[in-house]
């Protein structure tokens, strides 16, 4: 996710004909959110795809502004009235997938959508693990996605087996004795995933003080978060302080899976605060759990860019492509790993 100052919009895309699952208005009830999963996949794909001829050319404004061009461009080939509700910063600031912009064909259901067409631009552009094309989708009326303002959130986040037993109001080695327990191992045999940031240097002593192991990393706290609500990641738990916005996203995929995530705003600025307490109702320090951030019946789809704790990033091979996604619903918490090659057509010099 970035802002940037300048860039036309672009015309909306052609309305595509035949592709993709059809919208039935009249199968509202059970269908809504059953159709455009597979279309969401389709979105981050197309994403990863055109951010990836980027990888590690260290030009990460280029590789932001091809996966939200991707994005854009697929999301506004589909039938629905959608919203972007997280994106790449506000009207002004972001040409495009701009919090409020309208995108998708007439005929659709309405839909909100927080996105983050590229999660780690630093990661594509240096060529390092970890780099995402991801979104979150509800239908209005059937699920939600908190509208989080653009500050930090401390965030912890466990997978199923450890849902219900932490607590972010208690120092983390409690936590982590918490989990190893509910893990039904030790806490030398747990990983807990942490930004390498200056302001994480007391979490992470604390944590190795109490014997946990910390894979830490460059950037991409929302990759590793979902990484750990997959018991075979070999990451059992994210804590630290990230971007909201992606922590709203990270929600999504929790209240996919039966994990659990607490957070709390933290703001640099009185600026900050004043605009959190415009966007948020009720108390801003207070701590927000799973359903506060994302509730509902909602979709999640990410694909990977570099390969990472959660995906395999895009490969080429003799004129194709390979991604892998993970897509998800909460309705029924169905998981989906999916595969895809690409045919990229011969090049001239073949
Ligand atoms: P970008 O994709 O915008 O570069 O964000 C990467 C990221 O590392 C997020 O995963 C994380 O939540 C946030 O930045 C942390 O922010 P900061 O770099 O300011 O600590």
């Amino acid at each position: 996710m970035k802002r940037r100052k300048t860039d036309p919009v672009g015309s909306p895309p052609p309305k595509r004909n035949g592709g993709g699952l059809r919208y039935n208005k009249n199968a509202l009830e059970i269908n809504v959110d059953q159709y455009k999963h597979l279309d969401f996949l389709r979105v981050t794909e197309a994403a990863a795809l055109a951010s990836s001829k980027w990888v590690g050319k260290g030009q990460r404004d280029e590789a932001d502004q091809a996966a939200c061009e991707a994005m854009r461009q697929e999301l506004n080939s589909m039938e629905m009235d959608a919203t972007i509700v997280i994106g790449e910063g506000e009207r002004d600031e972001a040409p495009m997938l701009y919090i409020g912009e309208k995108l998708g064909q007439p005929g659709g259901p309405e839909i909100q959508i927080a996105v983050d067409p590229l999660e780690g631009t630093n990661l594509c552009a240096n060529g390092t693990p970890n780099a995402i094309s991801v979104l979150a989708a509800a239908v209005v009326g059937q699920g939600k996605l908190m509208h989080a303002p653009d500050c930090y959130m401390e965030k912890l986040v466990v997978g199923p087996e450890c849902a219900g037993i932490v607590d972010i109001t208690v120092p983390p080695r409690i936590n982590v004795r918490l989990m190893a327990k509910a893990l039904g191992k030790d806490v030398d045999e747990c990983i807990i995933g942490i930004l390498d940031r200056p302001r994480h240097e007391s979490l992470i002593r604390e944590l190795r003080e109490a014997g946990c192991r910390v894979h830490l990393v460059p950037d991409g706290d929302l990759s590793v978060a979902i990484a750990a609500l997959d018991p075979d990641s070999g990451v059992d738990g994210l804590m630290g302080i990230g971007g909201a916005p992606e922590g709203v996203i990270t929600a999504a995929a929790v209240l996919c899976t039966g994990g659990e995530m607490q957070a709390r705003l933290k703001f640099t600025s009185d600026e900050q605060r004043e605009r959190a307490e415009k966007m948020v109702s009720g108390d801003v320090d207070r701590v927000f759990r799973t359903e506060d951030l994302a509730s509902g019946n909602v979709t999640f789809a990410a694909t990977g860019i570099t390969p990472g704790d959660l995906l395999k990033g895009v490969r080429f091979r003799h004129g194709s492509a390979h991604t892998e996604s993970i897509v998800m619903r909460s309705s029924t918490g169905m998981i989906r790993r999916i595969e895809t090659t690409f045919k990229l057509g011969r090049r001239e010099s073949d």
